[in-house]
């Protein structure tokens, strides 16, 4: 089932409701278009943004002080644009910015969730207590990125990953909401639950403050390797923090299953869009 309506506590930007809010990164010359007009790839984005930054070979052409790219930045350069056949876009206020997401009906992950302008409530109404500038986050199922955005315009250093055909999409909403107004760039990266963990994320070199995950919980067949991949990415310190719409009784099945291997902290409740948000530490007993 996809999301259509919008649940009360969504802060969409509205031209009747102006507020103090800055603009998107991006002017609207220097931003990306709908993919099938004008520049078409990440390095298109790229060039409408910055004359001379970066070449059409991705590496920034020539060695020199002035074509250096930061390796986040190479990392959101690396997917291809999805090719939906149509497109909107949204438009959200969160941490005092105007963000828009280009999304798709044609797949769960090009739509935000309930859970996640649910989540992006609580990070931006609890940036201090969270610790979030410069924290290190993963999060799992990012679909089109706001939660991801959101916690990188809050300070924190984002890895965002998904299913490969989600990455194109996510990545041009990554780029086009944080580019220049971020302190760190979020990074794109494949993660199918439960696939390839030791070897794409060694626990030697990938640690996380912050797990997020929204929505990710609904009528699939892989919640347990979605509870595995949860459990693999925590190590001590680290806090999964888990909003899911609640509809089906699988949902609960998985948050029993959820309190089980983590202590798990009922932190808000968002009772119009049946949105719950558990914070969650993994047990070390
Ligand atoms: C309901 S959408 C939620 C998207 C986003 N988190 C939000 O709340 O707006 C679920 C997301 O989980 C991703 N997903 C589903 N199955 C997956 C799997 N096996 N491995 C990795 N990601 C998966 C989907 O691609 C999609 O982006």
């Amino acid at each position: 089932m996809i999301p259509t309506a919008r649940s009360p506590f969504v802060k969409q930007f509205s031209p009747l409701q102006p507020a103090p809010i800055m603009d998107v990164c991006l002017s609207s010359e220097q931003q990306p278009g709908h993919l099938n007009e004008g520049p078409s790839t990440p390095d298109g984005w790229l060039e409408a943004k910055e004359e001379g930054a970066l070449h059409e070979d991705g590496t920034g052409g020539p060695p020199g002080e002035s074509n250096k790219i930061e390796p986040s930045l190479q990392s959101l350069q690396k997917f291809v644009p999805t090719d939906y056949a149509s497109y909107t876009q949204e438009h959200y206020l969160f941490a005092g910015k105007k963000i828009v997401i280009q999304e798709s009906i044609e797949s769960y992950g090009a739509v935000v969730w309930p859970g996640a302008t649910a989540l992006c409530q609580y990070l931006e109404e609890h940036t201090e207590e969270l610790n979030l500038q410069d924290a290190k986050i993963l999060e799992i199922g990012a679909g089109p990125g706001l939660v991801s955005i959101v916690a990188s315009i809050l300070g924190a250093q984002v890895t965002a990953t998904d299913l490969p055909d989600v990455l194109g999409n996510l990545q041009y909403n990554l780029l086009k909401n944080t580019l220049k107004c971020t302190a760190h760039l979020p990074e794109v990266k494949e993660l199918v639950w439960g696939e390839g963990l030791e070897q794409n994320f060694p626990k030697s070199s990938f640690y996380y403050d912050y797990i997020l995950a929204s929505d990710v919980v609904y009528h699939h067949y892989f919640l347990d390797k979605l509870l595995t991949t949860m459990v693999y990415l925590c190590q001590p310190g680290t806090v999964l923090l888990w909003a899911n719409k609640f509809r089906f009784s699988t949902d609960y099945e998985f948050l029993d299953k959820f309190k089980q291997v983590f202590d798990t902290t009922l932190l808000a409740e968002f009772p119009e869009a049946s949105v719950k948000l558990f914070k969650g530490t993994l047990r070390w007993d």
